[in-house]
């Protein structure tokens, strides 16, 4: 619809995985396709947003004119990328799949098979949204939590830790969640709400997200 709230709002999104480098050749990634992130940005932009998208390596492409798309590689480049644009954004939506942990160091040159096992130090990333959390001034902020095990708990958790507004959980428990599929099921935590949703495709699943993002925002 053309009166939406998110009219002429600057919404920042994080999408895709990260890759951490282990030498010229290889990297630690994740399944993440990029697709939950994308969606979320077209459907923001097609209520009138102006949409800042930092997403990690994904195939997806972007449609809207209203995006505008940064790409990045690691955790380190994201989390720069975002503080570009963290201080002007009104709504924050962290969807990346953002790696924990980084090679301690990368190697110059193609690292060589030997008759040895191969041991790689990782050392702690930073937490992007966890940063965004502490640096919250007017921004309304929504995290997600990908879970396998105890995931309401481990959700309100994150909700709490990292200063969220709202947070979105995506259990891998749950057949057609999460990576990779072009569907997803959801529940949205706020301190004091909860919501299930059925499994649906994940346009259908942004309109929800941000349905309810819009909902927090007019009480
Ligand atoms: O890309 P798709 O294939 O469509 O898949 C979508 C998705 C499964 C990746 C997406 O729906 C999702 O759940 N994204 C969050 C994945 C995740 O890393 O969750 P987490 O529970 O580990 O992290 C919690 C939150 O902190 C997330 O908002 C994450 O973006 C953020 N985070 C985590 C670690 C870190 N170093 N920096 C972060 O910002």
């Amino acid at each position: 619809g053309d009166n939406t709230i998110f009219k002429g709002k600057t919404v920042l999104i994080t999408a895709g995985p990260t890759y951490e480098a282990i030498d010229p050749v290889r990297f630690i990634g994740n399944h993440s396709s990029g697709k939950m992130g994308f969606s979320l940005a077209e459907e923001a932009a097609k209520r009138g947003a102006k949409v800042i998208l930092v997403s990690g390596p994904s195939s997806q492409v972007i449609h809207s004119p209203n995006i505008e798309l940064h790409k990045v590689v690691s955790a380190k480049e994201m989390l720069d990328k975002v503080f570009e644009f963290y201080e002007n954004a009104d709504i924050a939506i962290a969807s990346a799949a953002v790696a924990d942990y980084a090679p301690k160091e990368v190697a110059r040159e193609k690292i060589k098979k030997n008759d040895e096992n191969l041991t790689i130090e990782l050392v702690k990333n930073p937490d992007i949204l966890k940063t965004m959390g502490e640096k919250k001034t007017r921004q309304f902020l929504v995290g997600f939590a990908l879970e396998t095990q105890n995931e309401e708990e481990n959700a309100k958790g994150k909700l709490e830790k990292k200063n969220l507004d709202m947070i979105v959980l995506n259990s891998l428990r749950d057949p057609g969640a999460g990576f990779k599929n072009d569907t997803n099921k959801i529940r949205i935590f706020t301190k004091t709400e909860r919501k299930e949703f059925d499994l649906k495709s994940k346009e259908d699943v942004a309109k929800d997200i941000l349905n309810f993002v819009e909902d927090q925002l007019l009480k």
